[in-house]
């Protein structure tokens, strides 16, 4: 997804903007490129490609400039190429734009610019923003970048730098985030805190419509009808080092391996000797008795965390739980009132989808609890209710602390949410509090073993797997097969354990592998049998099991046991063994395991 930096202050702006992009890689790009001040002059570089190929063209070009903006490219509108990477430049090259999002009526606005004489270089719809600044300069870059603003439908975090007023930046933002960091003498803008955490920790977060007027000693903030505002100071606790990989080979391995520590952060606080108190929330307990229905919205694992929450809820709540794929949901006219509560999933608290979800049912009545990773991010800031995950920056586009992380505060939540609506024995839900306060020990257990590697060294040599499980773990299931095909490009599919003979055992051949979650006592017979079907065909077995389970051995050429635990807690655990062969089989194939083909960590256009 796109990433924006930008500097002015005292320093050479052209490094500070190199290593701002470089820390908004993980975002995941295809093009970048910055644009600098020099004696009233542009200079823009930029080329499609790794932000390694912008550093050559630097390092030979050696552009000069104390104020600058730059911008790594996610193809939405036109190919990568160097053509349509950002910054865009007016036709006279005396203004530079750098946008995230997408600006819904481009054509209009470039057939009407196109008609008056304006030359477009790029196919992009950001290209309209720096022609229409231009058209709108008449000696005040500040009006002229406002009126631009007001033409835009759609969502823009936009930043523009021009040569005839060298001493400021402008940006404004619309459903695409934008900080402004905040130095001494020197002031910076991201659309990612990563990007400019490395020079300050104090920012203001801008807000919808917000627009700012940057210069070195002063950060001016106004709403779209130039009304000055008042912005509250953020500090930032996170430290680069947080964000850099720790001695680990990837980001997913480091994130992977962070897990038992992060459980311990999100219990933190909530996890009581025999309950949970998330009072936190303050949402008012009248409310939750009245809750008749939950709706649970997201994407991608943020869904498949969703899934797990559906038989969760409904087993502690006894209140019917639908499950949604944001991008459905939005477009199905699904039935939420007021007495339903919309949980919506998502660690980046950005896609663009979710947050739609989020706003339907704001409209439709509902209450929006958000269970999301980062603060003040646009789901977190719009939702009545938010619980956070605490997973700390997750870098790496495979997410995995973050889902284990949403696991359990679906957890933690249900449980609270029982205990406010007397719908759970105390006998009942203390099990499941102990459960929770021994998963970070059971995390450490489970990395521990060393058979992934083993089983990721076979797995990268196939084309194809298969992953059964019944309830809860075929929810995992279908994350993990998920975790595969992004980083490994192995294809596998996620099969509910009895469906399998409905058709898709036809696919089922002597070595195909195979991998079963049979965690779940009350229908471990049920998928053992499913096993044996697939076993007659002549398949590779491994089996996931609890550690208690003996049964699983007769059936399979491997078994990983996972910690005993209550069932319904299973799905956090089992993650990791799923996380673990993906990641090794990636390794094994040498993908790009953080930055896998085709993908972006935070998806903030639909
Ligand atoms: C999973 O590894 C992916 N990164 C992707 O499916 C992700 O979970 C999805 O795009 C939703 O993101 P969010 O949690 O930031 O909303």
């Amino acid at each position: 997804m796109c990433g924006i930096v930008g500097y002015i202050g005292e320093k050479q702006a052209p490094h500070i903007l190199l290593d701002g992009l470089r820390k908004l890689e993980y975002r995941g790009y295809d093009s970048a490129g910055i644009v600098t001040i020099n004696e009233n002059r542009l200079q823009l570089i930029k080329a499609e490609g790794k932000v390694d190929i912008l550093e050559s063209r630097l390092l030979k070009e050696n552009p000069r400039g104390t104020v600058g903006i730059g911008h790594t490219r996610w193809a939405t509108h036109g190919k990568p190429s160097d053509e349509n990477s950002h910054p865009h430049l007016s036709n006279d090259c005396k203004v530079a734009v750098v946008h995230n999002g997408i600006i819904e009526n481009y054509m209009d606005i470039k057939e009407e610019l196109v008609a008056e004489g304006y030359k477009f270089y790029s196919e992009t719809d950001t290209e309209v923003i720096v022609h229409l600044i231009k058209k709108y300069m008449d000696g005040n870059f500040e009006e002229a970048f406002l009126k631009t603003v007001e033409r835009l439908n759609g969502s823009y975090a936009v930043c523009a730098v021009a040569a005839a007023e060298p001493d400021k930046i402008l940006c404004a933002r619309k459903d695409s985030p934008l900080v402004v960091g905040l130095g001494s003498g020197e002031n910076f803008i991201a659309s990612d805190i990563p990007a400019i955490l490395r020079y300050t920790k104090n920012c203001y977060i801008l807000e919808d419509g917000e627009f700012a007027v940057i210069t070195r000693d002063k950060v001016v903030v106004k709403d779209s009808k130039g009304n000055l505002i008042e912005k509250k100071l953020q500090e930032i606790t996170w430290n680069s080092e947080a964000a850099e990989k720790g001695g680990y080979e990837h980001f997913m391995l480091k994130e992977i391996n962070e897990q038992p520590e992060v459980f311990k952060n999100t219990l933190r606080g909530r996890l009581k000797e025999k309950s949970v108190d998330f009072s936190e929330l303050k949402i008012p307990e009248e409310d939750i008795k009245a809750w008749k229905k939950i709706f649970i919205v997201a994407c991608g694992t943020a869904y498949h965390a969703g899934l797990v929450g559906k038989t969760v809820f409904e087993k502690l709540l006894k209140i019917p739980v639908e499950v949604d794929i944001a991008s459905e949901y939005r477009y199905r006219d699904p039935l939420v009132d007021k007495n339903t509560l919309v949980i919506v999933v998502s660690q980046s608290g950005e896609t663009a989808d979710t947050l739609a979800a989020l706003r339907y049912s704001k409209e439709a009545g509902a209450k929006v609890l958000a269970i999301t990773n980062v603060v003040g991010s646009s789901i977190a800031r719009e939702s009545d209710y938010v619980a956070y995950i605490w997973a700390g920056p997750e870098i790496s586009v495979a997410s995995t602390k973050a889902y284990t992380t949403m696991l359990i505060t679906e957890y933690l939540l249900a449980i609270y949410f029982a205990e406010v609506k007397g719908t759970m024995k105390e006998e009942e839900i203390y099990p499941l509090v102990e459960g929770l306060r021994n998963i970070p020990t059971n995390a450490v257990q489970v990395l521990e073993n060393q058979m992934y590697k083993r089983i990721a060294e076979d797995l990268k040599n196939e084309t194809d797997a298969f992953y059964l499980g019944r309830g809860l773990d075929w929810a995992a299931a279908l994350e993990g097969v998920l975790k595969l095909k992004e980083i490994s490009y192995v294809h596998a599919e996620a099969y509910a354990a009895g469906e399998l003979k409905h058709g898709t055992l036809a696919l089922i051949t002597e070595d195909t592998h195979v991998i079963t979650i049979n965690t779940q006592k009350n229908i471990s017979d049920k998928t053992l049998s499913n096993v044996q079907e697939v076993k007659a065909r002549g398949a590779k077995v491994i089996i996931i099991a609890q550690g208690n389970d003996e049964t699983s051995k007769k059936y399979a050429e491997k078994v990983l046991y996972i910690p005993e635990m209550p069932d319904l807690l299973t799905p956090v655990i089992t993650a990791i063994p799923l996380q673990l062969i993906a990641y090794y089989t990636a390794v094994a194939k040498g993908t790009n395991v953080d930055q896998p083909r085709n993908l972006a960590k935070s998806v903030t256009v639909e």
